[in-house]
């Protein structure tokens, strides 16, 4: 008999055993693997009119494994049909990992993708990193016989080849080229964004570097993703090994806003701020994509490496992606929401208006762990209130506290309560923009997480819960007076 490749072992065991996967153990709306383990995204964009997004993949474990793409598409971003497993670890330039890319439509109809090929284990001289292509149909793909079509010999400074990754390409209607930019360690041990551009998507040449570290946020950059918003140009990365400041980033992975104005005769990048993407406990990786009416859409792996190796009980799938969100600029500060489409799924609508605030409120209708809740908190004046806390997948002994504390202009997330049994983070503080106690939360559910987006996505918070499902109360608490709305609505797909 022939040996079966590893890509049509992957195709068959995530066929038997995806499907064993009842429905109620995964979220509704949110992206998981089909079985086994998911972290970043990749390859979001959109090809032949529909939406692409491809995932790093481990489909035999739910830890982290050798590195395969698995593969959906969808016509709304919400609902996502699976496919099959897109690539495998199965050549020598990718025989460590076939780690994490992007995709583009190429003017012939067919699809390329780029990522990145390991070969050799990680930290150890001989492992090398470098970018390789990939092309299809949609379904089915084929690596480029002439691999790898990047390495890190073309970038004219030193840096180390065994941390060179996650190539983010797109095409450049004006000057008709492909570009990508991709992560890289210089020799300071911390990151960079170098640019690449390519006439036909298959020979690639170094542009310029975009950006660095310097060792100020954090050391090796992974998954940077580039592209214009609203008249400025938007650089984001995952650094690792970043310092904390203030609350505005934490210690480990973190995800950053570089924004500023590029260049486009010199590709030059001129970094004019930084700030977090996300305030909650569980983002990283984040690719966007632009749609056919234009709008700059985000998802990110709704998890954090520190505590990505612990699962729930009896799990068979770990890791999931955010909702997609729109992003535009407001005032210079990253604004994201969810994609408008979510809306279409919004059933059985609960509303309650000028509900006064009292130190213990439950209004009937408003609980459950897939929705879609939106809260208006109005003082009754700019320094009536002093608190307000939001608790949800509560019940008897769990709950996941939401707390805005007006005084210090801040919202904190604590999950202390929601199932998890680990010395892991559990509470972070996003600044929240001072409006005299008034404020807006939008929160979605779906079974094993939490996104949060404060004042129409000026800050977003996103985390995973691991509460039992039954936990599904939702009550108020204010010290203060004013009134709130609430706004409940099923999801349902
Ligand atoms: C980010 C990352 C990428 C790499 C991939 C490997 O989470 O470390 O840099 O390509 O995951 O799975």
């Amino acid at each position: 008999m022939m040996e079966q490749t590893k890509l049509a072992k992957a195709r068959d065991y995530e066929t038997a055993f995806g499907a064993q996967i009842p429905p109620e153990e995964r979220p509704l709306f949110h992206v998981t693997p089909t079985v086994g383990w998911l972290n970043d995204p990749n390859g979001f964009s959109v090809y032949q009119g529909e939406y692409h997004l491809f995932y790093q993949y481990h489909p035999y474990d739910i830890h982290w494994g050798p590195m395969h793409w698995g593969h959906m598409k969808s016509r709304d971003l919400i609902r996502w049909e699976r496919l099959p497993a897109a690539l495998a670890p199965d050549m020598e330039y990718d025989q460590n990992g076939v780690f994490s890319g992007s995709a583009a439509e190429l003017p012939d109809g067919r699809q390329l993708l780029m990522y990145t090929g390991v070969q050799g284990t990680d930290n150890t001289p001989a492992c090398r990193q470098t970018q390789c292509l990939a092309v299809g149909n949609g379904v089915d793909y084929e690596k480029y016989e002439q691999n790898p079509v990047l390495t890190a010999d073309a970038i004219p400074e030193p840096c180390y080849a065994k941390d060179f990754r996650d190539p983010k390409i797109w095409h450049d209607p004006e000057e008709n080229c492909f570009f990508a930019v991709a992560g890289i360690r210089m020799q300071d041990e911390s990151g960079a964004v170098a640019l690449f551009s390519s006439k036909d998507g298959f020979h690639w040449n170094y542009v310029s570097i975009l950006d660095r570290s310097r060792n100020q946020y954090g050391r090796m950059w992974e998954c940077p993703d580039f592209f214009e918003l609203d008249g400025k140009a938007i650089l984001i990365v995952s650094p690792q090994e970043m310092r904390a400041q203030g609350l505005t980033f934490h210690n480990g992975n973190d995800v950053i806003c570089l924004m500023g104005n590029y260049d486009r005769a010199e590709h030059q990048f001129t970094r004019e701020s930084v700030s977090a993407v996300d305030y909650g406990l569980d983002f990283y990786a984040p690719q966007t994509l632009k749609t056919s009416d234009g709008r700059r859409v985000m998802i990110g792996w709704m998890q954090s490496w520190e505590n990505s190796h612990l699962c729930r009980d009896n799990a068979r799938w770990q890791g999931m992606f955010t909702v997609p969100r729109e992003l535009s600029l407001k005032e210079g500060c990253l604004i994201q929401k969810p994609v408008k489409e979510l809306e279409n799924y919004r059933r059985n609508p609960v509303i309650c208006r000028d509900v006064p605030l009292a130190p213990d409120i439950r209004l009937p209708g408003i609980s459950g762990r897939i929705l879609d809740l939106t809260i208006d908190v109005r003082p009754e004046h700019e320094t009536s209130l002093e608190s307000f806390t939001i608790h949800f997948a509560q019940d008897e002994s769990h709950g996941t506290v939401l707390h805005y504390d007006v005084q210090k202009g801040t919202v904190c997330l604590d999950r202390t309560d929601s199932g998890f049994r680990y010395n892991i983070v559990n509470r972070r503080e996003a600044p929240v923009r001072d409006q005299g106690g008034k404020i807006r939360f939008r929160i979605l559910l779906d079974r094993f997480s939490a996104e949060i987006f404060i004042n129409d996505g000026e800050q977003a918070i996103s985390a995973c819960i691991y509460t039992p499902q039954e936990a599904d109360g939702i009550s108020f608490e204010a010290r203060g007076t004013g009134r709130f709305d609430a706004e409940k609505y099923e999801l349902v797909l």
